[in-house]
């Protein structure tokens, strides 16, 4: 007869009566036996790998009720509800929503408890699966390391660099975590071929997740996705490009990578001896450890610490317009700030940055610009009149020209609006002088710009959600008499026109025109 094989190990293990007593006491006195007994109640420390060599902790603190597990996650120390926990047995079963307004992006963590310990499977949305272990451990593994004095504030000084808006490309909009060494070359690359480089993008930025461990020296390491660092820099130069990476005033990114709290000379001299051209600089952890009224003085110290590396480093702060930065960025050293949160493919999140700016332009001027965030031209999330109204907006802004798509397979429509030499000139005007909003009328908006050569650039926008007219008066720019009309998109020049000038302007989209006077 053929034994199933429950029974085939039944018959095949002999259990003496003693070694029984033994186990069912075990099993009762222990947490980590099988069913009822179990209980992964408590606060807990995983270990997951990221796959390039850096090991991110998330925290959880669970609760269990039955088979059910409530409780609450830390990721890159960013509190989070578990929407779904179970405990059958030994095996636990954790949801965690990364997005109350994507439910469907959530990590899924599955395995076994054993006794204090935890073996999990991760799924991440868009990543590769891992396995991690975690263990039992205290909210105060989760506590920010002691906050460190702040310099005094002094004004530290011009660099004398970006005196035109910054141009070139970023990696996050489009790669996020999946950048690495090949992409940053192949985007060098593609640079140069695709024209870019002849329009006037210079810099390649690596934004965040480069980074790996720090040495036994405290040395910020590339990870493995970014085996050398000096390496890559060198090839950008040789493409005739310029080359930026990434870091926080925090202990961690805000991807949470090795960030430069502590290090602040130390990573300085090291992005120098790398031959690094640019830093941004994002305040995420930092935030953890410093109060609001810190930021100015953070900032001044890797300002200063930019400064003393002997090397010609961009300095763009990232702190979403934290503190009016707009009122004190070039005190620090800054050559750009983020004046807004995240932008994102989207044309509610584009336009709603992009024309709340009007008021704090007159704090731009060269070598010190507001930055409403990089470009996402190209990455497909809006229509080619949208793009335009990115393009055009940002350029009357005085915004950092930062491309945020895949240079390497950029439709003619993307070239056409990414390398509109007319519109860029009036992105790098050398006065630098700031847009004035002419007009609102609902959805309607006319903003305009002085250039150099008697020349005014304006953009008639409609946001609207149905073609509109839209107009401009040459009074309401203090001009008069017959001008020089040229549409900035059709690459046309409508000749001299007397008193005013009005457009159909498509939903969403806009006619952007220059005005020599
Ligand atoms: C913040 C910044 C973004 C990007 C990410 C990287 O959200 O605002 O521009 O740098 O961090 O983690």
């Amino acid at each position: 007869m053929k034994q199933s094989a429950k029974a085939r190990f039944l018959l095949t293990r002999r259990i003496t009566s003693a070694q029984l007593v033994f186990l069912l006491s075990a099993s009762l006195l222990s947490p980590i036996s099988v069913s009822a007994q179990t209980d992964v109640s408590g606060f807990w420390v995983l270990n997951v790998p990221t796959g390039d060599g850096n090991v991110m902790k998330t925290f959880f603190d669970l609760k269990q009720s039955g088979e059910q597990v409530t409780g609450s996650a830390w990721i890159h120390y960013r509190k989070m509800a578990i929407s779904e926990g179970r405990l059958s047995g030994d095996q636990l079963h954790l949801v965690v929503a990364l997005s109350s307004q994507h439910p469907e992006r959530q990590t899924v963590y599955d395995g076994a408890l054993s006794g204090d310990k935890l073996t999990m499977t991760v799924r991440l949305p868009n990543r590769p699966t891992v396995e991690a272990s975690g263990e039992r451990s205290t909210p105060d593994a989760m506590a920010p390391p002691a906050r460190l004095p702040t310099p005094a504030l002094h004004d530290v000084p011009d660099n004398g660099l970006a005196l035109a808006p910054p141009m070139g490309w970023n990696s996050w909009n489009k790669f996020a975590g999946r950048v690495d060494d090949v992409t940053v070359r192949t985007m060098a690359d593609a640079m140069v071929a695709s024209g870019m480089k002849d329009a006037g993008y210079t810099y390649i930025n690596i934004d965040d997740t480069w980074e790996g461990p720090r040495d036994e020296q405290g040395n910020i390491t590339g990870n493995t996705k970014f085996p050398n660092m000096r390496g890559l820099a060198d090839y950008v130069h040789s493409k005739g490009l310029k080359i930026g990476l990434y870091s926080s005033p925090g202990p961690q990114t805000c991807a949470g990578y090795e960030a430069s709290y502590g290090h602040e000379e130390q990573d300085a001299k090291t992005y120098a001896a790398w031959g690094f051209d640019y830093l941004k600089y994002d305040w995420c952890s930092a935030g953890r450890i410093y109060k609001p009224a810190d930021l100015q003085a953070v900032y001044q110290k890797m300002g200063d610490a930019l400064q003393a590396s002997g090397r010609q480093i961009i300095f763009s702060l990232c702190e979403y317009g934290l503190g009016d930065v707009w009122t004190w960025g070039a005190k620090v050293g800054g050559n750009l700030w983020r004046t807004t949160g995240d932008i994102s493919d989207r044309w509610e999140s584009m336009q709603g940055i992009g024309f709340k700016q009007f008021d704090i332009a007159s704090y731009a001027r060269p070598g010190h610009w507001n930055d409403p965030d990089m470009l996402e031209i190209g990455n497909g999330g809006m229509t080619a009149d949208e793009y335009r109204t990115h393009m055009s907006l940002w350029s009357l802004l005085a915004a950092p020209l930062l491309a945020g798509n895949d240079l390497r397979s950029m439709s003619e429509e993307t070239k056409s609006i990414l390398m509109n030499a007319e519109v860029i000139a009036i992105d790098q005007d050398p006065e630098g002088q700031p847009v004035k909003k002419i007009s609102e009328q609902g959805p309607l908006v006319v903003a305009a710009r002085p250039l150099m050569h008697h020349t005014w650039a304006v953009g008639l926008f409609n946001r609207g959600d149905a073609a509109a007219k839209v107009s401009v008066t040459w009074k309401e720019l203090g001009l008069r008499g017959k001008l020089q009309v040229r549409d900035l998109w059709a690459h046309k020049d409508l000749g001299r026109i007397a008193d005013q000038f009005s457009a159909d302007v498509p939903s969403h989209g806009v006619v952007l025109i220059s005005i020599v006077h």
